[in-house]
C-alpha cells in the first residue's frame, strides 16, 4: 500500500465522500474490474463465509463480475458506497465492506463486510467499520445497523467494539445457504442533541 494515497475525488451520489478514505495503514477505495479475482479469492469457498453469510458458493468470477456490476450500479445511482479494502505494498485486496443506503430520507444505512481469512484477526475490519461509520456519519447518516448472526462471535465483537449496540433478535430472518438464521441487528445511532446513543 503506498502511504500516499490516491487524489481524492468527490463521486456521484456521494457527494462529500471522497476517497481513497484514510484509515492508516489501510486504504479503501472502490471497486475496479481488476478485483474479481480478489473477490473470489475473498468469498469462494472460506468456511467462515459459508457459515455466516448469503454468499453464493461455489463463488465464480462470473458471481464476482455481476457483484461488481451490482456495486458500480448503486455508485451511479447513489444507494451504496461499496469499497475494496487494500493493505500492504502491493496493494493488495484484504476485504470488503460496503455502506448500503435504506434511506437518504430518514437517513439510515446498513453496512457489511469479509476479511479474506488470511488477513483476519490483523484489525483490518475494525479500522474499515469505524471509517466507513464515521464518513457515515459525515454525510448526515444517523443511524447505521449491521445484521448479525449470534454466534458469529468475530463480527460481533467488532460491532460492539465500533460502537455498535444490540437492539434485538430477528428469528429466521434470512437463508444462508439453504438454512434459516437468526439475525441480530446492531445499531449504531447518533442522536441530535445527545450523541451516539445505544437506545432511547
Ligand atoms: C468478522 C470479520 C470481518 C472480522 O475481520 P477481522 O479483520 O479479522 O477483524 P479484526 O481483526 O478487526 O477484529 C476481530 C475481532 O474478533 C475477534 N475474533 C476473531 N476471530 C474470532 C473468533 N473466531 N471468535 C471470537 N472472536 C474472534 C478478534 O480477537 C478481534 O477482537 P478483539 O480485538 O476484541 O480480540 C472476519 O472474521 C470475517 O470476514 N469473517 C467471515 C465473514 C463474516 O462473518 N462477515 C461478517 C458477516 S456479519
Amino acid at each position: 500500500m503506498s502511504s500516499e494515497p490516491a487524489a481524492a475525488h468527490d463521486l456521484a451520489g456521494f457527494p462529500g465522500l471522497r476517497l481513497p478514505l484514510p484509515t492508516g495503514g489501510l486504504e479503501l477505495r472502490r471497486w475496479e474490474a481488476r478485483d474479481v479475482d480478489a473477490l473470489v479469492a475473498i468469498r469462494d469457498g472460506d468456511p467462515e463465509m459459508i457459515r455466516w453469510t448469503p454468499v453464493p458458493q461455489p463463488y465464480t468470477a462470473d458471481e464476482a463480475r455481476a457483484t461488481l456490476a451490482k456495486w458500480d450500479g448503486r455508485w451511479d445511482a447513489g444507494t451504496g458506497a461499496a469499497l475494496a479494502m487494500v493493505a500492504g505494498p502491493e496493494g493488495e485486496v484484504v476485504g470488503e465492506i460496503d455502506l448500503v443506503v435504506r434511506s437518504w430520507v430518514d437517513r439510515t444505512a446498513e453496512i457489511a463486510y469479509s476479511v479474506a481469512a488470511p488477513a483476519r484477526g490483523r484489525g483490518f475490519a475494525t479500522r474499515a467499520l469505524e471509517v466507513v461509520r464515521d464518513a457515515a456519519v459525515g454525510l448526515g447518516f444517523r443511524r447505521l445497523v449491521l445484521q448479525v448472526e449470534p454466534g458469529n462471535h468475530a463480527s460481533w465483537r467488532l460491532a460492539t467494539r465500533c460502537g455498535f449496540r444490540l437492539e434485538g433478535i430477528q428469528r429466521a430472518a434470512a437463508m444462508h445457504q439453504g438454512r434459516p438464521v437468526d439475525l441480530a441487528i446492531l445499531a449504531y445511532v447518533v442522536m441530535p442533541d445527545a450523541g451516539t446513543s445505544s437506545g432511547p
